[in-house]
């Protein structure tokens, strides 16, 4: 009996701190308390959940084979063409940071420059997984459903080898504009 009340009273205590708890929080969201805006840095601790969320789906789900394109000019130069067209406006040209698009400056979080910040180190899956994904709450768009794996995969060697071209691609490349955005040799 005493034993019943005593938990009777655990329980609607639990379930009063957790109406708290949820009146607090839509409160809070609905107060326009917690910034919306893109002119801005993201903060730590939203930097932390962001990553380690991505990381951990990255280790799950990020296929773990070879790149299945073949390493040649010919696919890299492919890739440069694909790049042009599809990431140079947000991730940028040769150039890197020192001409980043309006429309790069802009995003929250920003997007890497990749000449400058490149992804040489990353596995070439994990790449493929975020083009073919993008990535949740950022500006990286997927593009599952506008280009083929193979496009894909051809884009993640480039991005791979984006810092050791063999001459005539680092050419074409260093001839893609990001901003206004102009195919290199069009
Ligand atoms: C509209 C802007 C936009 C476009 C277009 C875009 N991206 Fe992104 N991309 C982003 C943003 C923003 C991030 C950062 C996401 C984050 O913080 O995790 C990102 C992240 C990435 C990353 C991870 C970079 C790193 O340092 O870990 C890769 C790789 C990438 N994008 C490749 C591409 C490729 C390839 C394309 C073209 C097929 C592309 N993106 C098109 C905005 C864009």
């Amino acid at each position: 009996m005493l034993k019943n009340v005593m938990l009777k009273g655990v329980v609607s205590g639990v379930a009063l701190t957790l109406a708290v708890a949820l009146i607090g929080a839509y409160s809070l969201v609905q107060s326009g308390l917690i910034p919306a805006n893109a002119d801005a840095k993201p903060g730590r601790l939203e930097t932390w959940m962001a990553r380690t969320s991505l990381n951990a789906t990255l280790r799950r789900d990020a296929p773990k084979g070879q790149n299945p394109v073949a390493l040649n000019e010919q696919n890299l130069l492919n890739g440069v063409h694909l790049y042009a067209q599809n990431c140079a406006v947000c991730h940028g040209s040769a150039r890197g940071d020192a001409s980043s698009s309006p429309i790069a400056k802009g995003l929250y979080p920003e997007p890497p420059q990749l000449a400058t910040e490149g992804v040489e180190d990353d596995p070439e899956g994990a790449s493929f997984w975020r083009i073919k994904h993008g990535v949740r709450l950022t500006g990286m768009p997927s593009f599952g459903n506008s280009l083929s794996d193979q496009q894909i995969w051809t884009l993640a060697l480039f991005l791979k080898h984006m810092d050791k071209l063999p001459p005539t691609v680092q050419q074409t490349w260093e001839q893609v504009q990001n901003w206004p955005v102009i195919e290199a040799g069009g």
